[in-house]
């Protein structure tokens, strides 16, 4: 089939950048590999997950949350957006479409799109013009590398598998990882009275909500660097130093590391107050690990009776796209720096691949679609309608 835009991923970065082709009437199509769109959101987050940032920061193009939406949406919520986004600018995507590859042809300048339909289990093969990436950051759950791990005969999970603790009640468990999932997953299994120890590493930012909210907000108006001290020196003033609780603040401030290496700052849930209290446990990197029994660095031992790892996803993008190392290298990351990031070589584009969040997707689908609109109105037609 001969398409003019082929966007592979039908989560909110597929959705945007669809819609956003929509309204400058730019014929597009979105393949999804799932029977859903927004999978990450419907099937693979846990029940309490709300919008970290407040809801203005994660609006996608033209559409803003119902004025009734509480300012930190929650799943089902942002679910309802998604949903009711797609239906308003005629967004339909081809579900159960995985996309196998994706290769250039020099000779046709087009893009040759291998896809397997999930349902009958045959290849369909696509072409088209211009390929939008956008199959996210979040491609697959990390487990890293455990001395003893094969070892543990408990239940071993990805925080993105985790639904709630219901199971858990009365058991121990540990959680590796203290993002944003970590810290709410320790939060949640402690709620549903898990004894809960959760691995801090390396250095981390916390903060609250508002301070977070303020320094979004802040954005608009001061560089970074300055955003980054005010946000650090204000969330010391509320918490004093988290250290004395093993969690240490690191050097360089939160938007850099965000930015520089995608290592976002955690907006705290109330898990701070329950590891304060004693109540959820930080424990420090696990040494290794012997049927239920975890050695961590500092020598002491635990039992657990399930391990969740909440240490992070690796983009999927380079098992599929066999071109565009201009614009995408090894690790799924781009390669020009931001804010040149979503455009390559030969009609490839890229949305969702900032590290910026929805707010980034937004700018990425607003950007896709103008310059796809753009460059086919180059096609030399413009003396014609004179
Ligand atoms: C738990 C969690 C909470 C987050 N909370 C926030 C927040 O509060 N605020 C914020 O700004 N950001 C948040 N993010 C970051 C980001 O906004 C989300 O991850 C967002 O869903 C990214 O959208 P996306 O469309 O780029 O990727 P995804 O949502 O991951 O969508 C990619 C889609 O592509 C499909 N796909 C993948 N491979 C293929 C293939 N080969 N063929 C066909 N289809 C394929 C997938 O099935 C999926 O549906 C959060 C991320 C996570 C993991
Ligand atoms: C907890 O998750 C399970 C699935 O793992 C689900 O069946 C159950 O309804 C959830 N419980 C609550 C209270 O949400």
């Amino acid at each position: 089939m001969d398409e003019v835009v082929l966007i592979v991923g039908a989560g909110p970065s597929g959705l945007a950048t669809s819609a956003c082709l929509n309204l400058l009437s730019v014929p597009n199509l979105v393949l999804e590999r799932e029977d859903c769109s927004a999978s990450l959101w419907k099937k693979h987050s846990y029940d309490r997950l709300k919008l970290h940032l407040g809801k203005e920061f994660c609006e996608l193009p033209h559409m803003s949350f119902p004025s009734h939406a509480p300012n930190f949406v929650p799943k089902k919520g942002f679910v309802e957006y998604l949903d009711a986004y797609a239906e308003k600018f005629n967004v339909n995507p081809k579900y159960c479409r995985t996309v196998q590859s994706a290769a250039y042809d020099g000779v046709t300048g087009k893009w040759h799109v291998t896809v397997k339909n999930m349902v009958s289990d045959e290849i369909e093969e696509y072409m088209c013009k211009f390929l939008v990436a956008a199959t996210g950051e979040n491609g697959k759950g990390i487990i890293p590398k455990v001395a003893g791990l094969d070892s543990f005969d408990g239940e071993i999970l990805h925080s993105s598998e985790y639904k709630n603790g219901s199971s858990y009640t009365g058991k121990d468990v540990l959680v590796v990882g203290c993002g944003n999932s970590g810290m709410e997953v320790a939060y949640d299994l402690h709620d549903w009275g898990a004894r809960t120890s959760m691995v801090v590493r390396g250095p981390v930012h916390v903060f609250t909500k508002e301070v977070m909210y303020l320094g979004m907000s802040l954005l608009k108006f001061l560089p970074y660097t300055m955003v980054d001290s005010i946000m650090v020196m204000l969330s010391k003033c509320q918490h004093g130093d988290y250290s004395k609780h093993g969690i240490r603040t690191p050097t360089e401030g939160p938007f850099y590391l965000k930015w520089m290496e995608g290592r976002a700052p955690v907006i705290d849930v109330g898990t701070m107050e329950k590891i304060e209290n004693g109540e959820i446990k930080v424990v420090p990197a696990i040494s290794n690990i012997h049927g239920r029994t975890v050695t961590f660095q500092d020598g002491k031992v635990q039992h657990f009776d399930a391990i969740i790892f909440a240490t992070g996803y690796r983009s999927m993008v380079r098992t599929w796209l066999k071109d565009g190392e201009d614009l995408l290298d090894q690790n799924g990351v781009p390669k020009p720096s931001y804010p040149d990031h979503w455009k390559g070589k030969s009609g490839l584009y890229c949305a969702g691949f900032a590290r910026r969040g929805l707010l980034g997707i937004a700018q990425d689908a607003e950007k896709i679609a103008n310059d796809i609109s753009l460059a086919m109105n180059n096609v030399p037609n413009k003396f014609v309608s004179i």
